[in-house]
């Protein structure tokens, strides 16, 4: 079954650079309802537990440095197919190969500094999900 939520991160550098309003009216435009939303800051702890599937990866310790380096905006996303949809909406990883108009492209800085987190399937959507919000924080 495709799975109809998702988990966005608006990163630190995004948020630093003004780009929360932006951001948020492009995931309106794309037909994203937004059924969860926070402005927090992640530890150092937590970054690593959010990121531990890529924790053998040699950009972990960068990714997790970085990500608990100032406010980020979580949001659960929720579309009918919303983890591929918004996989597509905000383009490739690398800001500099995401297509045009995408959420990356137009708000990316580079390849960690990339604007946007989305969820890469729908049992990551789910376990994102709950790692930021509650039953009683969704509406
Ligand atoms: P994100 O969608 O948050 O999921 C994992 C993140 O790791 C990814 O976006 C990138 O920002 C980051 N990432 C992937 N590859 C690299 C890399 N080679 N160097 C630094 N960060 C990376």
């Amino acid at each position: 079954m495709v799975g109809n939520i998702t988990l966005t991160m608006i990163k630190p550098t995004a948020v630093k650079k003004g780009f929360i309003g932006p951001i948020l009216a492009k995931i309106a435009e794309g037909g994203f309802k937004i059924v969860a939303m926070k402005f927090t800051r992640l530890s150092l702890e937590q970054a690593q537990k959010f990121y531990e599937v890529h924790k053998e990866r040699p950009f972990y310790g960068e990714l997790t440095e970085f990500m608990s380096s100032g406010p980020i905006v979580a949001a659960v996303l929720e579309k009918d197919n919303a983890v591929q949809a918004y996989r597509e909406y905000i383009g490739a990883t690398d800001p500099a190969k995401a297509a045009e108009g995408t959420i990356r492209a137009l708000y990316g800085t580079n390849l960690g500094e990339n604007a946007v987190h989305g969820s890469d399937s729908d049992e990551n959507a789910h376990i994102e999900s709950y790692f930021f919000f509650s039953e009683l924080e969704r509406f």
